[in-house]
């Protein structure tokens, strides 16, 4: 989501909170752990469902088809139809584009890597995740890009527990991306959700260890990084979505819904079939 405010937040009881959005961080009772583990599991099948699919020839319009009908198929709803005026089920996010890329006839290429990002309402709970895919074997530079994007991910989501704070989680990410000369996208972060599918707090994918809002049990948000090759800057483009990287260079992004436990993070987005690691992925679509 794109950043909106910075505001230091308060929590909030969520079984006792209106639904909407109102700038106080939500703590979720286990009834909303069920639910996103509902909803974040048949998110990541439907990625697991895409691997195959990904390959030279067809179009990000297709794929957003098979995920549509997919999720309408387990009795859910794609979350991103009518979402601001948005159209499709997923993202599809090429090369240069660093996020919110439109599904359309853009036919997939060898060489082309893709994020696809998916949200799927289950039960009224949000389950969003994305990955990368290639199509054909990936060139060294993006494999390297697509690994480090992924083990970033992984390092922000390792470090969550009570009482750490939102700002390890950004310098856990922003290590990784530096320690490969690559740099972090900070227009986007990643955001609470559940019964709302945007909601506090923002999840910076950049910071200061121990800096920021204090990470408490019951908290449900999205860790989402997206990594360049090149600067961080970005734009978007005139259809009012599509981001992409000012000097063209390539990027990637993963994104996994969490909930912070008694005693430390639990993934709702885990892929079903464990394809969620770059090179698990590529050797289910070879
Ligand atoms: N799934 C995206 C996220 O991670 C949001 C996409 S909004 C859309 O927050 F409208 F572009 F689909
Ligand atoms: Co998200
Ligand atoms: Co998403």
């Amino acid at each position: 989501m794109t950043i909106t405010d910075a505001a230091i937040l308060d929590y909030v009881d969520a079984r006792e909170a209106p639904r909407a959005p109102s700038g106080r961080i939500k703590l979720h009772g286990p009834e909303a752990f069920v639910g996103m583990r509902n909803a974040g599991q048949l998110a990541a099948a439907c990625l697991d469902m895409l691997v195959p699919e990904v390959k030279a020839g067809v179009s990000t319009r297709r794929l957003d088809d098979l995920a549509r009908e997919f999720i309408l198929d387990h009795g859910a709803l794609p979350a991103c139809i009518f979402y601001r005026g948005y159209r499709h089920t997923i993202c599809t996010s090429l090369n240069h584009v660093v996020c919110h890329g439109i599904p359309g006839d853009r036919a997939l290429r060898d060489d082309d890597i893709v994020n696809i990002d998916v949200t799927a309402i289950v039960d009224g709970w949000h389950g969003d995740t994305s990955r990368m895919y290639a199509v054909g074997a990936p060139k060294r530079k993006a494999q390297r890009l697509m690994d480090t994007t992924y083990e970033a991910l992984m390092a922000g989501i390792a470090v969550i527990r009570p009482g750490a704070t939102l700002g390890d989680v950004g310098a856990a990410i922003q290590a990784k991306a530096h320690g490969e000369r690559f740099s972090v996208v900070r227009e986007f972060c990643g955001h609470g959700l559940g019964e709302v599918f945007h909601d506090a707090p923002n999840v910076l994918h950049y910071g200061r260890a121990g800096a920021g809002q204090v990470l408490k049990a019951g908290m449900i948000f999205t860790v989402e990084p997206m990594i360049n090759y090149g600067a961080p800057g970005v734009r978007i483009l005139s259809d009012g979505w599509t981001a992409v990287t000012k000097d063209k260079s390539l990027t990637a992004q993963y994104e996994h819904s969490v909930g912070v436990t008694e005693d430390g993070v639990e993934i709702f987005t885990r892929s079903p079939a464990g394809l969620d690691q770059p090179h698990a992925l590529l050797a289910a679509s070879a």
